[in-house]
């Protein structure tokens, strides 16, 4: 037993305590244990699709640039110059043969070497500057347009890292003919809360029909159905190593599609169902969240592909990005289709997340008194040997290997059979 996580099989109840969401020595820990061992998503290919293009990030408490290279390798720098640490590129995005640090002038090139520093000749003959070119983080992969790195120069390669994830990858990238980019512009916001909650928030369906119940009254009061428990109706998975996801059952959630989009869904369901064959259970009920461990989200609703980044900034605040995958050379219909629901449910203004921003700043507010009351309960569902709706075991997932990494602890594995699909006795 840790001081963390109390993974209790003879009641059978797992917690987890409370200072893991305002201890800023845990907070510290969190960065060097996880966010400097694991693979860290940076951006998609598709944001930098000409030479010398660049976006700039903040990975693992970094800033970043992703690059495209005059050779169309993409790269990634810390975005900091080697000379006195100015950030080298301070816009979002742009695109420059060479990168000219404003401070004294020192120019690179995208492929991050040192080209020209002003007044040369007062260096000296053996100033040494090949070896001043721009600083890489240890390890840099991607896998199907997701880059990713690693400030850690050893550990697994990122395909196994993904492990069981990058099926569900897959199935969201097959989705498309010509393949998936992400759209120009993001949603940014933060939230005086811990980045965890918003990661266990990603796949709950637990909290869905209760916290969103406004926006389950409008689509009732607009005639439409939720089929069972409705949008709380969720299948959950651990798919290891911190991974997890929920499969939602019914009518993808999200907005309602019209018929040409539902047409348009129908379509994409059956090609997946060809490439991957007719595992049902890894096909789709009505909508995926994807947990990448430890802060990528990918939300499929195939109406509606979303890819978002927590970044811890404080024990109590985090802030967030959220980017709209598309396939390419999609209907304008459908585009708007899925933009519409990109802002309307997603975007920071929209049907859901506002309601989840309050639910988790609230859940940050009560944790002040964790001294008194230390322990939240994460154990929906670990009685139970078959999958029942909205069960917590994919955070159970999420936090043995977050305890793992900070203390070193093997981790139990999930008391009852995992299944494979929603049984016909889903509870
Ligand atoms: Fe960049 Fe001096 S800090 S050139
Ligand atoms: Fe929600």
């Amino acid at each position: 037993m840790s001081r963390y996580v109390i993974d209790d099989r003879s009641t059978p109840r797992f917690r987890v305590h409370r200072s893991t969401m305002v201890d800023p020595e845990v907070f510290a820990q969190e960065q060097a244990k996880i966010f400097e061992s694991a693979w860290v998503y940076v951006g998609h290919e598709s944001e930098v699709p000409a030479r010398n293009d660049y976006r700039t990030r903040t990975v693992a408490g970094r800033p970043v640039i992703l690059v495209r290279d005059q050779k169309e390798q993409v790269r990634v720098f810390l975005n900091s110059c080697p000379h006195r640490g100015t950030l080298l590129c301070r816009s979002d995005a742009g695109n420059e043969r060479f990168l000219k640090c404003f401070y004294h002038s020192w120019t690179f090139d995208t492929s991050g070497r040192l080209r020209a520093i002003p007044d040369d000749e007062s260096y000296g003959p053996d100033f040494d500057r090949e070896h001043l070119g721009l600083a890489t983080p240890p390890r840099l992969d991607s896998y199907r347009g997701f880059v990713f790195v690693s400030f850690a120069a050893e550990g697994p390669d990122l395909r196994s890292y993904l492990g069981r994830a990058r099926h569900h990858l897959d199935v969201i990238c097959d989705q498309a003919l010509d393949g998936l980019e992400v759209l120009d512009g993001s949603h940014r916001y933060s939230m005086r809360a811990n980045w965890k909650l918003l990661v266990e928030n990603s796949f709950d369906g637990y909290h869905a029909i209760s916290t969103h119940q406004r926006y389950v009254e409008m689509m009732k009061a607009g005639g439409k159905e939720f089929r069972g428990a409705g949008i709380g109706e969720s299948w959950g998975q651990d798919l290891g190593g911190g991974h997890g996801l929920i499969q939602g059952r019914g009518p993808a959630f999200g907005r309602p599609l019209d018929a040409a989009a539902q047409a348009e869904h129908d379509e994409v369901v059956a090609r997946v169902r060809e490439v991957h064959g007719d595992r049902t259970d890894e096909i789709f009920y009505g909508g995926r969240n994807l947990v990448i461990f430890p802060n990528l989200v990918v939300i499929d609703l195939v109406s509606a592909l979303i890819v978002r980044t927590m970044q811890p900034v404080a024990p109590d605040f985090t802030e967030i990005t959220s980017w709209e995958l598309v396939p390419r050379n999609e209907a304008a219909h459908l585009r708007t289709a899925r933009l519409d629901n990109f802002l309307t449910f997603w975007g920071p203004g929209g049907l859901a997340t506002p309601d989840d921003v309050e639910a988790l700043e609230s859940c940050q507010r009560g944790f002040a008194g964790h001294r008194e009351l230390p322990w939240s309960d994460i154990s929906r569902g670990m009685r139970r040997d078959l999958p029942g709706s909205a069960d917590e075991v994919q955070m159970r997932g999420f936090w043995r290997r977050w305890n793992q990494l900070l203390t070193g602890e093997e981790p139990l594995p999930e008391p009852h059979r995992q299944p494979t699909a929603f049984a016909s006795n889903v509870g």
